[in-house]
């Protein structure tokens, strides 16, 4: 939620580089955007999408040597003109931007008001500059205010500020992400590493009470008693080329076509065919839990919810909890528990406290992510990365598909016991080409002509079918705006069965033939009965392509790889839908990549 910037250095062209890096980050948030610029305290701010900063940027055309900038998602105050950051003290000296939540933030204002302070927005962070002002005119220097008023927040945030005449950006993290861009004679900060690569792929990743000061010649990091720290640069390995759109009108469409790559990437020197074995070199040395926990929110719950069948299927116990409820209502654990935390970002605020909290009860935890540093990798026991390549698109696609390899390759590496796994390997070592076979020869987007004006859109399956129809609906609702739920197909019967109508096309997963592919083709006769058209998502191995309305095919697979490819079909029907009716697809109203508030 919300992006954040800043450089420092050499100072040619700052307003292009911030300007760039929040374009960089509209996927955390476009309520709103804003930047400050140094020496003078210059600030642009804009309700709105990333152009309507860039209209003013132009006609004002503001210069400054250094500066930080804002993307915003709204948490505290409607997207408006004034609740844009950066938010400065009523003097204009002091300029700040913020993600996360600022929780003491009402008493902070009060106490503030109480001094004569008069807010001019409904954020929580204008308690950040007025706090700082307050220390200047006290007199103390600016880090020492900086410092003074960090200490003082309770809550998450990134901030960063600056302070008129003092060629400095000062900022802190506290449970959102910011890191550090290390360049030749620049320094940058920013929510998120594609803000800078561009420039520089040496970063610092910054761990929760740290603090930065970055000057013109260089930075120093800080811990919270602002003692210094020495913090190991790292080389990131993606380029600027693979945060761009490549030619695709979306990101959403070039991350569903990257698919084969990122698949063969999670899948690349894990296993092997001829010995029929997996190696997960991250979690070689766990032994086998007593039970495993997932925790996950949205696309990587439905992820969740796969991984914990496949495990249940191999006799482990194995359940999926959403984040946000995990946290406050514990499941009970033993010492042999396993929680798992699946998130692409590695920084969703909710898998983090429930990651926190299966931490505090003493058991081991285990980051399933996209985001080699990020705060869950660094704070559980053990992480494994499905190395999917970074995602923009809001909607999450590339990166649910290798979660569920990601999933299976944890769970035989967890799972003692003698098996064959060659059927399995080959199948996940195969999987790039089944999916580009779908790419090739998609009907979806036929589908949508017919399908564009239907009153809603609903998705089944059952098993591991149950994660995809669930996923299939929340990618077709997030994106297209358009009413999707997705059920598991028996439960039809129990309530939902009355939403449905002939204006109501039901997706049917069915893969394989067995039990629950016979009982799910029960399931289409009943919704056809009442009128619905019937889209199977199947291999063609049951009978549901003779008996559905339409078909999306799929190559016969196994049944652990057969819902990556069901899921890529409806992957290509939201995205279709969404498009023909206009929707701006990878900036969904509302949402954000990564929520970094509870
Ligand atoms: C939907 C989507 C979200 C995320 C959720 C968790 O397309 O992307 O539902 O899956 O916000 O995010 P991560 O995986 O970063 O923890």
């Amino acid at each position: 939620m919300c992006g954040i910037v800043g450089s420092i250095g050499r100072g040619e062209g700052t307003v292009d580089v911030l300007m760039d890096g929040l374009r960089s980050l509209e996927y955390r948030g476009y309520d709103s955007a804003g930047i400050a610029l140094g020496p003078e305290t210059t600030v642009l701010r804009k309700s709105g999408e990333l152009d309507a900063l860039s209209e003013v940027v132009d006609a004002t055309e503001p210069t400054g040597t250094y500066g930080i900038g804002h993307t915003r998602w709204s948490t505290h105050g409607p997207p408006t003109d004034r609740n844009a950051h950066p938010h400065t003290d009523e003097s204009g000296r002091v300029a700040v931007v913020h993600n996360g939540i600022i929780e003491n933030y009402a008493a902070l204002k009060a106490e503030l008001e109480e001094t004569g302070v008069t807010f001019t927005s409904d954020t929580d962070t204008e308690v950040v500059p007025h706090l700082i002002a307050q220390r200047l005119d006290a007199g103390v220097d600016p880090e020492t205010a900086f410092h003074d008023t960090v200490d003082r927040l309770e809550g998450s945030y990134a901030i960063a500020a600056i302070v008129e005449g003092r060629e400095t950006i000062y900022a802190a993290r506290q449970g959102s992400p910011l890191v550090v861009g290390v360049g030749d004679g620049t320094t940058y900060l920013a929510s998120d590493v594609p803000a800078f690569v561009d420039h520089t792929r040496d970063v610092v990743f910054l761990e929760d009470g740290q603090r930065v000061v970055a000057t013109p010649d260089g930075y120093t990091v800080l811990d919270s008693d602002r003692q210094l720290v020495d913090m190991a640069v790292e080389t990131v390995s993606y380029t600027a080329e693979a945060t761009g759109k490549s030619g695709y009108d979306h990101y959403m469409l070039k991350e569903i076509h990257e698919q084969p790559t990122a698949l063969r990437q999670c899948f690349s020197g894990r296993a092997d065919a001829l010995d029929g074995t997996i190696t997960l070199e991250e979690v070689d040395e766990i032994p086998q839990p007593d039970a495993v926990q997932f925790v996950a929110c949205g696309t990587s719950y439905h992820a969740a919810l796969y991984g914990a069948a496949i495990l249940r299927e191999m006799g482990i116990p194995a359940e999926a909890y959403l984040a946000s409820e995990y946290a406050l209502s514990p499941p009970p654990v033993s010492l042999g528990t396993l929680v798992v935390g699946i998130t692409q970002s590695g920084e969703t605020a909710d898998t983090l406290a429930a990651l926190r909290d299966a931490k505090s009860r003493g058991v081991s935890t285990l980051a399933l992510t996209n985001t080699v540093n990020s705060t869950a990798a660094r704070e559980c026991d053990h992480a494994v990365y499905i190395r999917a390549g970074p995602e923009i698109g809001v909607a999450a696609t590339k990166t649910f598909s290798s979660q569920l390899v990601g999933c299976n390759l944890l769970a035989e590496e967890l799972v003692d016991g003698p098996r064959d796994l060659r059927p399995l390997i080959e199948s996940l070592r195969d999987l790039p080409d089944d999916v580009q076979s779908i790419l090739d020869s998609s009907r979806a987007g036929e589908l949508v002509e017919e399908y564009a004006d239907s009153d809603a859109y609903f998705f089944i399956g059952r098993g591991t079918n149950v994660a995809v129809a669930l996923e299939g609906a929340l990618k077709c609702k997030e994106i297209s705006y358009e009413h999707a739920e997705g059920f598991p197909a028996g439960e039809l019967k129990h309530g939902p069965l009355a939403l449905v109508t002939p204006e109501t096309p039901v997706f049917a997963v069915v893969t394989g033939d067995d039990e629950r592919a016979r009982k799910t083709l029960g399931n289409i006769k009943e919704v056809q009965a009442r009128g619905a058209p019937v889209i199977a998502v199947t291999d063609g191995v049951s009978d549901a392509a003779e008996i559905a309305d339409e078909t999306l095919m799929i190559p016969e697979t196994s049944e652990r790889a057969a819902p990556v490819l069901a899921n890529v079909q409806l992957q290509l029907f939201s995205y279709h839908l969404a498009d023909a009716l206009g929707r701006p697809i990878d900036k969904p109203r509302n949402l954000a990549k990564s929520v970094t508030v509870e």
